[in-house]
């Protein structure tokens, strides 16, 4: 399998403290890699390393062979990285619909140059896709409903659909089912699986560990800005230095 992202000798700090310390990764295209470890170790840094949205103080990361850092984040996304915030990014006064037609449409370059009826005819093929995907993530019935009225679990769901529509290649969940019911997360992990027959690469971190070992092909861990171990879940459960960097934190 090709590695679809390399990430090098990474490290960042903020002010005085070392949030990230020579992080190394390496992810399979076509692979669910989970990213866990206790509060504070730096996992949604190095996401935001990722996007663009931080830039790393030394160090490269590499998406399909190309250098990405010093990009800006629309630059990143274009190439085919999307992202699940662990705060749902949405626009709470617009429908449904037209949350996820805006990165649609935002994708569709020189679509300006296209004549009246052509941007017509386009416009009612995203509309289309934009209403399967909402099927596909199960929110096909509330589609002209505002995004400020749905639940918790709902709202990350139409988070995904909008990163979806953009077809990425990586897709980046950071806590997708951070605040869920049992019966929301387990509804989450069945439609990740079901992204996952499409072949998008994803990373995602997580805390619960029902969903990381239901979904992750490989896990890293994270402690205090490093990587302490890496392998398949069940390498990973049995792992002594895993277990200790959670003493007290979550159970595995
Ligand atoms: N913008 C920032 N400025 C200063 N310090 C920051 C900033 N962002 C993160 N940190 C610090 O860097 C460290 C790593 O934070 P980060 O949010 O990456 O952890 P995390 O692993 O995502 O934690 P959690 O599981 O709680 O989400 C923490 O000590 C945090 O306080
Ligand atoms: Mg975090």
């Amino acid at each position: 399998m090709a590695a679809i992202l390399q990430i090098t000798d990474v490290n960042k700090s903020f002010g005085g403290l070392r949030a990230l310390w020579d992080v190394n990764l390496t992810v399979e295209e076509g692979t669910v890699h989970a990213i866990i470890g206790p509060n504070g170790a730096g996992k949604s840094t190095l996401l935001n390393c990722l996007v663009g949205r931080l830039k790393p103080d030394t160090g490269s990361v590499t998406f399909e062979g190309r250098p990405i850092i010093g990009l800006p984040p629309h630059r990143i996304n274009q190439l085919g990285i999307a992202r699940v915030f662990q705060t749902p990014e949405i626009f709470e006064d617009l429908t449904l619909l037209d949350n996820v037609l805006i990165p649609a449409m935002a994708k569709e370059d020189g679509a300006f140059r296209l004549n009246a009826w052509q941007r017509v005819t386009r416009r009612r093929a995203l509309i289309e896709e934009a209403e399967h995907i909402l099927e596909d993530v199960g929110l096909a019935d509330q589609r002209h409903r505002i995004a400020a009225a749905l639940s918790r679990g709902d709202k990350r769901r139409l988070e995904l659909a909008m990163c979806l529509i953009q077809k990425p290649k990586l897709l980046l969940l950071d806590e997708p089912t951070a605040g869920m019911s049992r019966a929301d997360t387990n509804n989450t992990i069945e439609l990740l699986k079901k992204i996952g027959e499409k072949g998008i690469t994803k990373i995602i971190i997580e805390h619960d560990m029902h969903v990381v070992f239901s979904l992750a092909h490989r896990i890293s861990v994270l402690a205090r800005g490093t990587f302490i171990a890496d392998g398949t879940p069940d390498e990973i459960k049995g792992d002594p230095k895993v277990q200790e960097a959670y003493l007290g934190g979550a159970h595995l």
